[in-house]
């Protein structure tokens, strides 16, 4: 069983890096790049296309209905959490009893024990915890790169474990934003092709795209540099345009593993700075630290612990 689920997790990882240009933690941005020119037209290759994107309204309680109603259109209820009191916001995340272990063969590594957790839609929340405490892996698992070894998630109103590999694909594309420590960025595109990429994979047409491209980059103060070529940029404007591929396909939720690691504290500062704006805007998004200066950051904290995850102030860490 548990290979079984070793298996899945592989397979899952495996999807991600050859469906999602955000997603490839694990790789080189040039061995990245690389693969990218041996791959053919995105159209062809890339999920989300076709069929797919008919079928998705039927997806369990994803009905055109409800996901107005998520998205505040209808009901009052959900408003965007910003122009409500935070913890009234609607739920977006829910995670129960989750457990991740390793079967290191004489012995079982249990890397997350227990781990219970609610997100509700416009939290800015920080999860903050030492090298090896889980952070990453618990960042997987919400990212559906990964599936634990036990216990429920439900993402949107979905129950994750219940979803194939294509609708996981779907979900990772659309719903999640992935900010990586290392940008992970296409070395061979420019910042404006690097942002597109997830909108052709989500087939939105290129009017759309190019408008949609345009817009996020002036939202992360690009606009200038659309030409550039990711080693023409700063760490700091590399991330940004990481950003803005990022928010591009108005995701439920950003997802950010150390997305300051890789700057100086000035820059780091400013990626802070917009992530606040972003939030501000209504954006959700959960961010993976070990720092506590950027965690505070954050509006709500969650610190991890060897794989145990509790709730507080800074002060009490
Ligand atoms: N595939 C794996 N097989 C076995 N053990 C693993 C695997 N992935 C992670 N671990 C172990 O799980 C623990 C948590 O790792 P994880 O990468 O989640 O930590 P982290 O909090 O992200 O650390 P860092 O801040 O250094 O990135 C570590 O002890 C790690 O060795
Ligand atoms: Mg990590």
């Amino acid at each position: 069983m548990e290979e079984k689920i070793l298996q899945a997790a592989e397979e899952t990882e495996e999807k991600a890096r050859d469906t999602k240009p955000g997603e490839e933690e694990k790789k080189e941005p040039e061995e990245r790049a690389e693969e990218k020119e041996q791959e053919s037209s995105p159209e062809t290759t890339a999920p989300g296309n076709g069929e797919e994107k008919e079928q998705e309204p039927q997806a369990a309680g994803h009905t055109e209905e409800e996901k107005e109603k998520n998205e505040g259109v209808q009901n009052e209820d959900a408003l965007p959490a910003q122009q409500k009191s935070e913890p009234e916001g609607e739920e977006i995340l829910r995670m129960k009893d989750i457990c991740k272990d390793y079967d290191m063969g004489n012995e079982v590594l249990h890397v997350l024990k227990n781990v219970s957790l609610t997100v509700r839609r416009g939290e800015f929340l920080a999860i903050l915890g030492p090298s090896g405490s889980g952070k990453s892996t618990l960042m997987n698992i919400i990212g559906c790169l990964d599936v634990p070894t036990s216990g429920d998630y439900w993402l949107d109103g979905r129950h994750i474990a219940d979803e194939d590999e294509t609708s996981l694909a779907r979900i990772r594309s659309r719903e999640i934003g992935f900010v990586f420590q290392s940008f992970n960025l296409l070395q061979r595109q420019n910042a404006f092709e690097n942002v597109e990429l997830p909108l052709i994979y989500a087939n939105v047409p290129e009017k759309e795209r190019r408008d949609r491209v345009d817009e996020v980059l002036a939202r992360v103060g690009l606009s200038d540099k659309r030409e550039n070529m990711p080693n023409q940029l700063s760490g700091g404007q590399q991330q940004r345009v990481a950003i803005a591929r990022a928010i591009a396909n108005r995701p439920a939720i950003l997802l950010a593993d150390e997305p300051t690691g890789a700057l100086d504290q000035h820059t780091g500062a400013q990626v802070m700075e917009l992530f606040h704006e972003l939030n501000e805007e209504g954006n959700t998004i959960i961010m993976i630290t070990h720092d506590p200066k950027i965690a505070s950051h954050a509006k709500r904290i969650v610190r991890i612990l060897d794989g145990e995850i509790s709730e507080g102030a800074l002060e009490d860490a």
